[in-house]
C-alpha cells in the first residue's frame, strides 16, 4: 500500500505549471474523439517524439487505445471554453467547435496556439493511466499565446519581469 495519498499528490503536482491541450482522433467508423489533457510533454527531437497519458477509465480511452494516430492541439489563451468542453464526457463535444481535417481526417481545432499531428508508436502502462508515445509527422505554430494551467486554475502566460528580452 502506498503512503502517498491521491489528494496530497494532486495538490503537490498542482505546483507544476503546464499548458493545456486537447488530444483528438477518429475511430474506424469516422467518429471523432477529443479529450483535454495537460499530461502532454516533449520527449525527443530526433526522432521527433511527444507523449501524453490518459486515464483508463476515460470514456474515450478505447478510441485512443485503438487508433494509430492522434493530434495534440495546444490551446490558445482564449480557448478556456474549448478546454472545459473537452474535459467533460459526452457525445457532442465537437458540436459548434471549428475544426479542420488533418492527416487521415483527424480533427484539428481551429484557433489553437499550435498543433502536432502524430503517429502512435508506443503505449506504456502507467498505473491508472496509459502513456501514449507519438511520432510527430506534421506541425503548426501560430501567433496566438498559449493557455496555461496550475493548481486547478487557468492562467495566462506572461513573461517574467526579470526575463531577458
Ligand atoms: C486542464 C485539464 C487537464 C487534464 N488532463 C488530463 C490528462 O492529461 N489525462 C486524462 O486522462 N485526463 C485529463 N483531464 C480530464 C479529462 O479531460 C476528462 O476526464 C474528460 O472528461 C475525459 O473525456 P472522456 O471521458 O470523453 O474520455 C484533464 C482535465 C483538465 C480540465
Amino acid at each position: 500500500m502506498s503512503s502517498i495519498d491521491s489528494k496530497s499528490l494532486r495538490n503537490t503536482l498542482g505546483a507544476f505549471t503546464t499548458g493545456v491541450t486537447v488530444i483528438t482522433t477518429v475511430d474506424a467508423e469516422g467518429r471523432r474523439f477529443g479529450v483535454t489533457a495537460n499530461s502532454f510533454s516533449s520527449v525527443s527531437l530526433d526522432p521527433p517524439l511527444v507523449l501524453w497519458s490518459q486515464s483508463t477509465t476515460s470514456r474515450s480511452h478505447p478510441a485512443f487505445r485503438d487508433t494509430g494516430r492522434f493530434v495534440v492541439n495546444i490551446l490558445a489563451v482564449d480557448q478556456i471554453a474549448v478546454s472545459d468542453r473537452f474535459a467533460r464526457s459526452g457525445d457532442d463535444k465537437f458540436v459548434g467547435v471549428d475544426i479542420d481535417e488533418g492527416l487521415d481526417g483527424l480533427p484539428i481545432i481551429r484557433g489553437a496556439a499550435a498543433f502536432l499531428e502524430c503517429r502512435k508508436v508506443a503505449t506504456y502502462p502507467g498505473g491508472d493511466h496509459v502513456v501514449f508515445l507519438g511520432h510527430v509527422e506534421n506541425m503548426f505554430r501560430g501567433e496566438r499565446p498559449p493557455l496555461a494551467f496550475r493548481d486547478g486554475r487557468y492562467l495566462t502566460h506572461l513573461a517574467h519581469a526579470l526575463a531577458e528580452v
